[in-house]
Protein backbone atom coordinates (compact mmCIF):
# COMPACT_ATOMS: atom_id res chain seq x y z
CA UNK A 1 0.00 0.00 0.00
CA UNK A 2 2.85 2.48 0.91
CA UNK A 3 5.09 1.39 -1.98
CA UNK A 4 1.46 2.34 -4.26
CA UNK A 5 0.86 5.68 -2.43
CA UNK A 6 4.58 6.55 -3.04
CA UNK A 7 4.49 6.10 -7.00
CA UNK A 8 1.50 7.50 -6.91
CA UNK A 9 2.25 10.58 -5.07
CA UNK A 10 5.62 10.68 -7.58
CA UNK A 11 3.43 10.35 -11.06
CA UNK A 12 1.66 13.31 -9.79
CA UNK A 13 4.69 15.37 -8.58
CA UNK A 14 6.13 14.95 -11.97
CA UNK A 15 2.48 15.50 -13.69
CA UNK A 16 2.08 18.37 -12.09
CA UNK A 17 6.27 19.62 -12.09
CA UNK A 18 6.05 19.67 -15.65
CA UNK A 19 2.47 21.10 -16.20
CA UNK A 20 4.23 24.63 -14.28
CA UNK A 21 6.29 26.04 -17.36
CA UNK A 22 7.31 29.36 -15.85
CA UNK A 23 6.57 30.92 -19.72
CA UNK A 24 2.86 29.52 -19.59
CA UNK A 25 0.51 32.56 -18.47
CA UNK A 26 -3.12 32.96 -19.77
CA UNK A 27 -3.08 36.92 -19.78
CA UNK A 28 -6.40 37.83 -17.94
CA UNK A 29 -7.81 41.43 -18.88
CA UNK A 30 -6.56 44.19 -16.53
CA UNK A 31 -9.40 45.24 -14.35
CA UNK A 32 -9.23 48.85 -16.06
CA UNK A 33 -9.82 47.25 -19.63
CA UNK A 34 -12.99 47.44 -21.27
CA UNK A 35 -15.10 44.45 -22.74
CA UNK A 36 -15.94 45.16 -26.38
CA UNK A 37 -19.42 44.46 -26.64
CA UNK A 38 -20.36 42.53 -29.16
CA UNK A 39 -16.86 41.70 -30.32
CA UNK A 40 -14.44 42.63 -32.95
CA UNK A 41 -15.98 44.52 -35.82
CA UNK A 42 -14.84 42.02 -38.90
CA UNK A 43 -16.65 38.46 -37.94
CA UNK A 44 -15.04 36.53 -40.47
CA UNK A 45 -13.85 33.63 -38.21
CA UNK A 46 -9.99 32.79 -37.77
CA UNK A 47 -9.11 28.93 -38.81
CA UNK A 48 -6.04 27.25 -37.83
CA UNK A 49 -4.62 24.87 -35.13
CA UNK A 50 -4.23 24.03 -31.47
CA UNK A 51 -0.74 22.48 -30.54
CA UNK A 52 1.12 20.83 -27.38
CA UNK A 53 2.35 23.54 -25.47
CA UNK A 54 5.59 22.32 -24.39
CA UNK A 55 5.95 20.33 -27.88
CA UNK A 56 4.86 22.78 -30.67
CA UNK A 57 5.55 20.62 -33.18
CA UNK A 58 2.40 18.13 -32.14
CA UNK A 59 -0.53 19.85 -33.64
CA UNK A 60 -3.51 18.38 -31.83
CA UNK A 61 -6.36 19.42 -34.02
CA UNK A 62 -8.31 22.72 -35.52
CA UNK A 63 -8.93 25.53 -33.94
CA UNK A 64 -11.89 28.44 -34.50
CA UNK A 65 -12.36 31.53 -32.90
CA UNK A 66 -15.43 32.84 -34.67
CA UNK A 67 -18.87 34.71 -34.01
CA UNK A 68 -21.86 33.05 -33.64
CA UNK A 69 -25.34 33.82 -34.38
CA UNK A 70 -26.28 33.14 -30.86
CA UNK A 71 -24.50 36.90 -30.30
CA UNK A 72 -21.02 36.17 -28.58
CA UNK A 73 -17.96 34.83 -29.90
CA UNK A 74 -16.69 31.16 -28.98
CA UNK A 75 -13.45 29.39 -29.47
CA UNK A 76 -13.64 25.86 -30.66
CA UNK A 77 -10.93 22.83 -30.04
CA UNK A 78 -11.43 19.67 -32.47
CA UNK A 79 -8.98 16.67 -31.75
CA UNK A 80 -7.27 15.26 -34.68
CA UNK A 81 -7.64 12.19 -32.87
CA UNK A 82 -11.79 12.00 -33.18
CA UNK A 83 -11.88 12.98 -29.63
CA UNK A 84 -14.48 15.08 -27.90
CA UNK A 85 -14.44 18.81 -29.02
CA UNK A 86 -14.73 21.73 -26.40
CA UNK A 87 -16.07 25.57 -26.73
CA UNK A 88 -16.49 28.16 -25.30
CA UNK A 89 -17.39 31.78 -25.35
CA UNK A 90 -14.59 34.38 -24.95
CA UNK A 91 -14.83 37.91 -24.53
CA UNK A 92 -12.65 41.11 -25.73
CA UNK A 93 -10.58 43.67 -23.99
CA UNK A 94 -9.25 47.21 -25.31
CA UNK A 95 -7.38 49.95 -23.12
CA UNK A 96 -10.01 52.55 -23.92
CA UNK A 97 -12.14 53.20 -26.46
CA UNK A 98 -12.44 49.70 -28.91
CA UNK A 99 -10.87 50.53 -32.68
CA UNK A 100 -11.19 48.09 -35.32
CA UNK A 101 -7.75 48.32 -36.09
CA UNK A 102 -5.05 47.34 -33.96
CA UNK A 103 -4.20 44.42 -31.25
CA UNK A 104 -7.39 43.35 -28.91
CA UNK A 105 -6.90 41.07 -25.73
CA UNK A 106 -8.91 37.66 -25.92
CA UNK A 107 -10.11 35.76 -22.95
CA UNK A 108 -12.69 33.47 -21.91
CA UNK A 109 -12.80 30.55 -19.38
CA UNK A 110 -15.41 27.69 -18.18
CA UNK A 111 -15.17 25.85 -15.20
CA UNK A 112 -12.54 23.44 -16.60
CA UNK A 113 -10.99 25.27 -19.20
CA UNK A 114 -9.24 29.00 -19.81
CA UNK A 115 -8.26 30.44 -23.15
CA UNK A 116 -6.36 33.62 -24.17
CA UNK A 117 -4.30 35.35 -26.79
CA UNK A 118 -4.29 38.33 -28.87
CA UNK A 119 -6.08 39.06 -31.94
CA UNK A 120 -4.11 40.96 -34.09
CA UNK A 121 -6.96 42.85 -36.25
CA UNK A 122 -4.64 44.38 -39.03
CA UNK A 123 -3.00 41.48 -40.13
CA UNK A 124 -5.70 39.05 -39.40
CA UNK A 125 -4.09 36.71 -36.91
CA UNK A 126 -5.02 34.99 -33.77
CA UNK A 127 -2.72 33.63 -31.50
CA UNK A 128 -2.55 32.45 -27.79
CA UNK A 129 -2.85 29.82 -25.49
CA UNK A 130 -5.05 27.50 -23.55
CA UNK A 131 -5.55 25.10 -20.80
CA UNK A 132 -8.76 22.60 -21.39
CA UNK A 133 -9.00 20.40 -18.43
CA UNK A 134 -5.46 20.77 -16.94
CA UNK A 135 -3.59 20.02 -20.33
CA UNK A 136 -1.51 23.32 -22.36
CA UNK A 137 -1.59 23.90 -25.26
CA UNK A 138 -0.81 27.17 -27.69
CA UNK A 139 -2.80 27.84 -31.12
CA UNK A 140 -2.97 30.38 -33.63
CA UNK A 141 -5.59 31.31 -36.63
CA UNK A 142 -5.99 33.19 -39.57
CA UNK A 143 -9.15 35.27 -40.41
CA UNK A 144 -10.66 33.98 -43.56
CA UNK A 145 -11.95 36.88 -45.67
CA UNK A 146 -14.06 34.82 -47.71
CA UNK A 147 -17.90 34.94 -46.86
CA UNK A 148 -17.65 31.38 -47.18
CA UNK A 149 -15.61 30.71 -44.29
CA UNK A 150 -17.97 32.68 -42.11
CA UNK A 151 -20.56 29.92 -42.62
CA UNK A 152 -18.16 27.07 -42.83
CA UNK A 153 -17.74 28.16 -38.94
CA UNK A 154 -21.40 27.86 -38.25
CA UNK A 155 -21.24 24.06 -39.61
CA UNK A 156 -18.29 23.48 -37.59
CA UNK A 157 -20.54 23.92 -34.35
CA UNK A 158 -23.75 22.95 -35.38
CA UNK A 159 -24.14 20.15 -38.24
CA UNK A 160 -22.88 16.81 -37.84
CA UNK A 161 -22.92 13.86 -35.49
CA UNK A 162 -20.60 15.16 -32.60
CA UNK A 163 -21.82 18.85 -33.19
CA UNK A 164 -21.98 21.15 -30.27
CA UNK A 165 -25.29 22.97 -30.43
CA UNK A 166 -27.46 20.55 -33.20
CA UNK A 167 -29.96 21.91 -34.70
CA UNK A 168 -33.15 20.64 -33.68
CA UNK A 169 -35.42 18.25 -35.88
CA UNK A 170 -37.68 21.32 -36.29
CA UNK A 171 -35.43 23.68 -38.07
CA UNK A 172 -35.57 24.03 -41.74
CA UNK A 173 -33.68 21.11 -43.59
CA UNK A 174 -32.18 22.94 -46.32
CA UNK A 175 -28.94 22.52 -45.21
CA UNK A 176 -29.05 18.80 -45.26
CA UNK A 177 -28.15 19.68 -49.04
CA UNK A 178 -26.36 22.84 -48.75
CA UNK A 179 -24.27 23.49 -45.20
CA UNK A 180 -23.77 27.09 -46.44
CA UNK A 181 -26.81 28.22 -46.39
CA UNK A 182 -26.95 29.49 -42.91
CA UNK A 183 -26.56 32.96 -43.79
CA UNK A 184 -30.08 33.39 -45.71
CA UNK A 185 -31.81 32.94 -42.60
CA UNK A 186 -28.99 33.81 -40.37
CA UNK A 187 -26.30 36.21 -39.48
CA UNK A 188 -22.55 36.29 -38.18
CA UNK A 189 -23.64 38.23 -35.09
CA UNK A 190 -26.70 37.08 -33.98
CA UNK A 191 -28.89 39.40 -35.91
C1 LIG B 1 -17.67 27.63 -31.60
C2 LIG B 1 -18.96 27.02 -31.83
C3 LIG B 1 -20.02 27.78 -32.58
C4 LIG B 1 -19.88 28.43 -33.79
C5 LIG B 1 -18.63 28.60 -34.64
C6 LIG B 1 -21.20 28.91 -34.13
N1 LIG B 1 -22.07 28.60 -33.14
FE1 LIG B 1 -24.03 29.10 -33.09
N2 LIG B 1 -24.19 28.36 -31.21
C7 LIG B 1 -23.20 27.67 -30.55
C8 LIG B 1 -23.71 27.29 -29.24
C9 LIG B 1 -22.93 26.50 -28.17
C10 LIG B 1 -25.04 27.80 -29.15
C11 LIG B 1 -25.98 27.73 -27.97
C12 LIG B 1 -25.76 29.00 -27.21
C13 LIG B 1 -26.47 29.05 -25.91
O1 LIG B 1 -27.70 29.11 -25.93
O2 LIG B 1 -25.76 29.05 -24.91
C14 LIG B 1 -25.30 28.45 -30.41
C15 LIG B 1 -26.52 29.06 -30.73
C16 LIG B 1 -26.85 29.54 -31.98
C17 LIG B 1 -28.15 30.06 -32.36
C18 LIG B 1 -29.37 30.14 -31.46
C19 LIG B 1 -29.40 31.46 -30.78
C20 LIG B 1 -30.57 31.57 -29.86
O3 LIG B 1 -30.67 32.64 -29.25
O4 LIG B 1 -31.34 30.61 -29.73
C21 LIG B 1 -28.08 30.43 -33.67
C22 LIG B 1 -29.19 31.04 -34.53
C23 LIG B 1 -26.72 30.14 -34.11
N3 LIG B 1 -26.01 29.61 -33.06
C24 LIG B 1 -26.27 30.36 -35.39
C25 LIG B 1 -24.94 30.30 -35.74
C26 LIG B 1 -24.42 30.79 -37.01
C27 LIG B 1 -25.26 31.40 -38.12
C28 LIG B 1 -23.07 30.58 -36.99
C29 LIG B 1 -22.02 30.97 -38.04
C30 LIG B 1 -21.87 32.39 -38.25
C31 LIG B 1 -22.74 29.97 -35.69
N4 LIG B 1 -23.90 29.82 -34.99
C32 LIG B 1 -21.46 29.61 -35.30
C33 LIG B 1 -21.94 27.39 -31.01
C34 LIG B 1 -21.40 27.90 -32.17
C1 LIG C 1 -34.52 28.75 -44.33
C2 LIG C 1 -34.09 29.51 -43.20
C3 LIG C 1 -32.96 28.95 -42.34
C4 LIG C 1 -31.75 28.49 -42.75
C5 LIG C 1 -31.22 28.35 -44.16
C6 LIG C 1 -31.01 28.17 -41.55
N1 LIG C 1 -31.78 28.43 -40.44
FE1 LIG C 1 -31.25 28.17 -38.50
N2 LIG C 1 -33.13 28.69 -37.89
C7 LIG C 1 -34.13 29.10 -38.72
C8 LIG C 1 -35.35 29.31 -37.94
C9 LIG C 1 -36.70 29.77 -38.48
C10 LIG C 1 -35.00 29.00 -36.58
C11 LIG C 1 -35.92 29.02 -35.39
C12 LIG C 1 -36.85 27.81 -35.42
C13 LIG C 1 -36.31 26.61 -34.75
O1 LIG C 1 -35.58 26.70 -33.76
O2 LIG C 1 -36.63 25.47 -35.18
C14 LIG C 1 -33.60 28.63 -36.60
C15 LIG C 1 -32.90 28.27 -35.48
C16 LIG C 1 -31.56 27.98 -35.47
C17 LIG C 1 -30.80 27.64 -34.30
C18 LIG C 1 -31.33 27.54 -32.88
C19 LIG C 1 -31.73 26.13 -32.64
C20 LIG C 1 -32.20 25.91 -31.23
O3 LIG C 1 -31.62 25.06 -30.57
O4 LIG C 1 -33.14 26.59 -30.80
C21 LIG C 1 -29.51 27.42 -34.69
C22 LIG C 1 -28.34 27.00 -33.82
C23 LIG C 1 -29.46 27.60 -36.12
N3 LIG C 1 -30.73 27.93 -36.57
C24 LIG C 1 -28.33 27.45 -36.88
C25 LIG C 1 -28.33 27.41 -38.26
C26 LIG C 1 -27.16 27.07 -39.05
C27 LIG C 1 -25.79 26.75 -38.48
C28 LIG C 1 -27.54 27.12 -40.35
C29 LIG C 1 -26.70 26.76 -41.57
C30 LIG C 1 -26.11 25.44 -41.54
C31 LIG C 1 -28.95 27.49 -40.39
N4 LIG C 1 -29.38 27.66 -39.10
C32 LIG C 1 -29.70 27.67 -41.54
C33 LIG C 1 -34.05 29.30 -40.08
C34 LIG C 1 -32.97 28.90 -40.88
Amino acid sequence: MRIRQCLWLCLMTIVVGCNIFPSFVITPPAPNMSTVVGGLSNTDPFFGTYRLANAPNVVVGDFLLGSCGCGDWRVLFRPTDGGPQVQFPVQFYTNGEYSPFGDVLVHGSTDYNVAGGMAHQDEGFFEGKAELALARYTMSGNRGDAHLLAVDACGMCHIGEDSIWPLPPTHPQKYKTNPRVCFECHSANGQ
